[in-house]
């Protein structure tokens, strides 16, 4: 099994710190799945105070991402190595959704290229780029968050990231519907009670309950994923 290697590109590289070594990251990391490698966008930046951004052409609010930094970076990761995508996070890309994450997570080698400030140079996006992906509809500070969200989503489906028991094949999403809900011990909590069925230990009768949960609770909270052709 070869490890996916995943380079991330930010002006604030800190911010993968406790991400990369807590959780989900932390244990692909640990188990050999994946090599997380964050890159400094500034040690990249242009003068004496290493800059990265600059006022837009044509005026307006806010800084864009010079495109000299980036391609500078991506030009000497790509030396090293082939990238099967170089990853975009931003509110105008594609949905990312669960497809998404199973696709990405059976490629190699990833660069995600995190935004930050109002803008990208236009010219990266047309000429590095090849995937763009929002994570919804709203509007974050940066790349970062989005980045660590996909890295999170396409590392756990990875066969052997998770245990055996936490398979990620029955999440919701996986299936086209949303998850059944679920209960541990005590049976009886408060005078809540657990469903009778789960208790019975007949597991026919357990999955059908389980299969009628999980399409009621879409059917009430997310009636889009069944009107979809799933
Ligand atoms: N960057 C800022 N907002 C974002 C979003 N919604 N999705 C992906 N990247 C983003």
């Amino acid at each position: 099994m070869d490890a996916i290697r995943i380079d991330v590109l930010s002006v604030i590289p800190g911010f993968f710190d406790s991400p990369l070594s807590n959780g989900l990251l932390s244990i692909a990391r640990k188990k050999g799945f994946a090599e997380v490698v964050v890159h400094n966008l500034h040690d990249y930046g242009l003068g004496r105070y290493r800059q990265v951004d600059d006022t837009p052409f044509g005026g307006g609010a806010g800084m864009v991402l010079r495109p000299e930094p980036v391609f500078a970076c991506v030009e000497k990761l790509k030396a090293e190595r082939h990238y099967d995508a170089v990853i975009f996070p931003t509110p105008d890309g594609r949905p990312f959704r669960q497809q998404e994450a199973n696709r990405l997570s059976r490629l190699k080698n990833l660069i995600f290229l995190c935004g930050h400030y109002k803008a990208l140079d236009e010219r990266v996006r047309e000429s590095l780029v090849t995937m763009e992906y929002s994570i919804g509809d709203v509007v974050l500070s940066g790349g970062e968050i989005p980045s660590l969200l996909m890295m999170d989503a396409l590392l756990r489906v990875v066969p052997g990231v998770l245990g055996d028991s936490e398979s990620a094949l029955t999440d919701s999403f996986q299936t086209g519907i949303l998850d059944c809900a679920y209960y541990t011990r005590p049976p009886e909590f408060r005078g809540m009670k657990v469903p009778e069925v789960l208790l019975s230990g007949h597991h026919a009768k357990i999955e059908q309950w389980r299969h009628e949960n999980a399409l009621e609770r879409t059917r009430q909270r997310r009636p889009d994923l069944l009107a979809e052709d799933v």
